[in-house]
């Protein structure tokens, strides 16, 4: 192999995950699953009141059982300091007063010699509570109530005189439902001491994030902690911060001067590692007889905790998706006794593009209008609120080319026209967008006289194929076979990357990838003048130097060089099938048309938007967190009673890439993790209106509400 060797066209390519071998064979090891001798582990005590004081705690049991080794409460945990979250400010420390803000708060940790005996002798804790009423309900008078937190309302024109002069005026009110991150690896943190250096291993989307949050937690210099994450078990937004049991690890760590562990229960994940917060929103849209939309007025409201300044923005799409002269989208949160929400998969835009496309349904209906000729006629062809063009945007090909494969032209108009024998058919479609972030990052590449190249970065896999699409990028940039570079992350002492987030990871690791690769040939290129580069390989070039290994640096942001306004789009078409007598929602069709700038790798790419459709129809027909209403515990938190999407719900669903490589970053990607799931919902409940007659704007749709 030489050093410029004819690559196979690699990016582009739908290779296999890099790292499916190690996951299939069991050697990939996620965070729960490093182990030490004298290992001892932790398990948590929750609060079983939302709102009050603690005002006694007996541990003298739970000490005294067998095996125990410590129980720190709020009585004997040192001062921490609230430390920076992820995106946004953390969430508060634990175990520093006596206060119970929600239902599920961490009130103890449990460390033993075994897991059993850590788990037996937590129960043995018993505490007396002063309870006060909790804040559970948005509509509570009591509630702080927070405007424009994300910074993100949007307003254009005069919302009111748009209405009032509009022909057409549809109003309805959505709400969608507290969901929770549910991935199938249980979040986990093992942390060790070594005098003052901290090691843990976490499930984390952002190792560097958690070393920072620790390192102000604990008041350490950042070079004494090091975050390792080269697995995780799924996230969805859940490892976006640092969490209260993360900080409680490396506490029970300290404390025994052993290695701890700690795996939350899957009924501890619905409190503490976020959620995506239940929304209320009344949308108002103002059009023209002729479908050209005058006013469109977007409010969303949602819960947060009491102490904590995770705020999204619901409203966002409704200034971006359409041309329309006059916009109002504002997001409020109702400061409740609930536990840290978190970004959880298209946050913000998920639900919020829900009730906007839904509404977007019922004006086409009042119109008599086809629901894409209403998209078409409102299509925005430059940023509609700051009027500066798209970086690309292939929307209008989206809704073309997935109209086409899904057979749109079939639709009959009319609602409950469609059968199939006994049951009901109903084709529905949306919009989808979503605004991604690509935040600075930088890698290192090496290679060494096995000729095989190294490149690292502290970024995160959780799952869409980062190792396997920077692998391609690495081996593109330096023209070597896939077999000759190893792509390495999940560890803070590597080169700085954002977190997997916000859709914006690819474009910034790649960038910062290949421009590493391009330094490291460019080091090898000029080491190898005057001699022809490309009869000798890389090693041979580092051997006849005498040289062990080169290394290059590399970096990436924004490209500043362009006001354009960036921007991920996708239209989204649902067949549903509904059984007129017993109410049930089948999805039998699904085509997904993305435009996601370039795709590095065809079978990660739609890897990810078959699985964002299924969290989508997860979303629409069976995903809900039950809080009971008078004591704020939730009442669902099992994988039996809090339903997800599986297989047997998910029908072959159809992923069309259309567009073009996108100029803003300069490996023309997109992201597509956030957009995989928007739009799905209501193309989802506008076919089960077209099926049925009965438009269902709270989510998710269930028989009792169709019957
Ligand atoms: Mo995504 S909610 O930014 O993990």
């Amino acid at each position: 192999m030489t050093a410029v060797a004819e690559a196979a066209e690699l990016v582009g390519a739908g290779v296999d995950r890099v790292d499916g071998p190690a996951k299939v064979t069991g050697a990939a090891q996620y965070p729960a699953d490093f182990g030490f001798d004298n290992l001892a582990h932790a398990v948590l005590v929750q609060s079983t009141v939302a709102a009050g004081r603690i005002r006694r705690m007996d541990t003298a049991a739970a000490e005294a059982a067998p095996g125990v080794l410590a129980v720190i409460t709020h009585r004997n945990a040192p001062r921490l300091a609230r430390a920076p979250g992820g995106l946004g400010p953390g969430p508060p420390a634990p175990l520093q007063d006596d206060r119970v803000l929600h239902h599920g708060q961490h009130i103890a940790v449990v460390v033993a010699q075994t897991l059993e005996q850590a788990t037996a002798a937590a129960r043995l804790v018993e505490t007396d509570y002063e309870t006060s009423e909790p804040l559970l309900d948005l509509d509570d008078p009591r509630a702080e109530r927070v405007e424009n937190a994300s910074g993100r309302d949007v307003s254009r024109g005069d919302v009111a005189a748009g209405l009032a002069a509009a022909e057409v005026v549809v109003a309805a009110t959505y709400t969608t439902p507290t969901q929770t991150n549910n991935p199938l690896g249980l979040f986990a943190t093992l942390a060790y001491w070594d005098g003052d250096a901290l090691t843990v291993h976490d499930s984390t989307q952002g190792p560097a994030f958690v070393q920072t949050a620790l390192a102000v937690t604990f008041g350490l210099p950042e070079t004494s902690v090091r975050v390792l994450a080269p697995f995780v078990g799924g996230a969805f937004g859940a490892g976006l911060r640092t969490w209260p049991h993360v900080v409680l690890a490396a506490l029970a760590a300290r404390t025994v001067s052993r290695p701890v562990k700690l795996v939350l229960s899957r009924a501890q994940m619905f409190t503490s590692v976020g959620y995506r917060p239940r929304t209320v929103q009344p949308v108002k849209l103002g059009a023209g007889r002729t479908g050209e939309l005058i006013a469109i007025d977007h409010e969303g409201i949602e819960p947060a905790a009491l102490e904590d300044d995770f705020a999204e923005s619901l409203t966002r799409a409704a200034a971006v998706l359409y041309r329309c002269p006059n916009v109002s989208g504002r997001t409020r949160q109702v400061r409740l006794n609930v536990a840290c929400p978190t970004w959880m998969r298209g946050p913000g835009e998920a639900p919020g593009v829900f009730a906007l496309e839904c509404a977007l349904d019922e004006l086409a209906c009042e119109l008599g209008m086809d629901p894409i000729e209403l998209r078409l006629r409102n299509y925005a062809e430059v940023h509609p609120q700051t009027g500066r063009p798209w970086s690309s945007k292939a929307l209008r090909a989206c809704y073309e080319q997935g109209a086409e494969r899904f057979g749109w032209a079939r639709r009959a108009p009319r609602p409950r026209s469609m059968r199939s024998g006994r049951l009901l058919v109903g084709y529905g479609m949306a919009s989808a967008y979503y605004g991604y972030v690509q935040a600075p990052c930088q890698a290192r590449a090496s290679l060494g006289l096995d000729g095989v190249a190294v490149v690292r970065s502290a970024a995160t896999d959780i799952g869409p194929g980062t190792y396997t699409v920077m692998t391609q990028v690495a081996a593109d940039a330096l023209g070597l076979p896939l077999e000759r570079v190893r792509f390495q992350l999940g560890d803070s002492t590597m080169p700085p990357a954002p977190l997997q987030g916000g859709s914006g990871l690819t474009a910034a690791l790649g960038s910062a990838v290949d421009a590493a690769c391009r330094q490291l040939r460019q080091a090898f290129t000029e080491l190898a003048a005057p001699g022809p580069v490309t009869a000798e390989t890389y090693a041979a070039i580092l051997a006849r130097h005498g040289l062990a290994e080169l290394s290059a640096d590399g970096a990436s942001a924004r490209r500043r060089d362009t006001d354009a306004e960036p921007g991920i789009f996708a239209a989204k078409f649902a067949e549903v099938q509904v059984d007129p007598d017993l109410g049930l929602v089948r999805v039998t069709r699904f085509v997904a048309a993305v435009d996601g700038g370039r795709i590095l790798n065809p079978k990660t790419a739609a890897s990810q938007i078959i699985g964002g459709t299924a969290g989508g129809i997860g979303m629409a027909l069976l995903e809900q967190t039950v809080t009971d209403p008078g004591t704020g515990r939730i009442a669902n938190a099992t994988f039996g009673d809090y339903l997800v999407a599986v297989n047997a719900d998910i029908p072959d669903i159809d992923v069309l890439f259309v567009g073009e490589p996108d100029p803003i970053n300069l490996i023309g990607v997109k992201g597509i993790g956030e957009v995989a799931i928007v739009g799905v919902a209501p193309a989802i409940a506008n076919a089960v209106y077209h099926a049925t007659g009965r438009r269902i704007r709270s989510l998710p749709i269930t028989a009792e509400q169709l019957l």
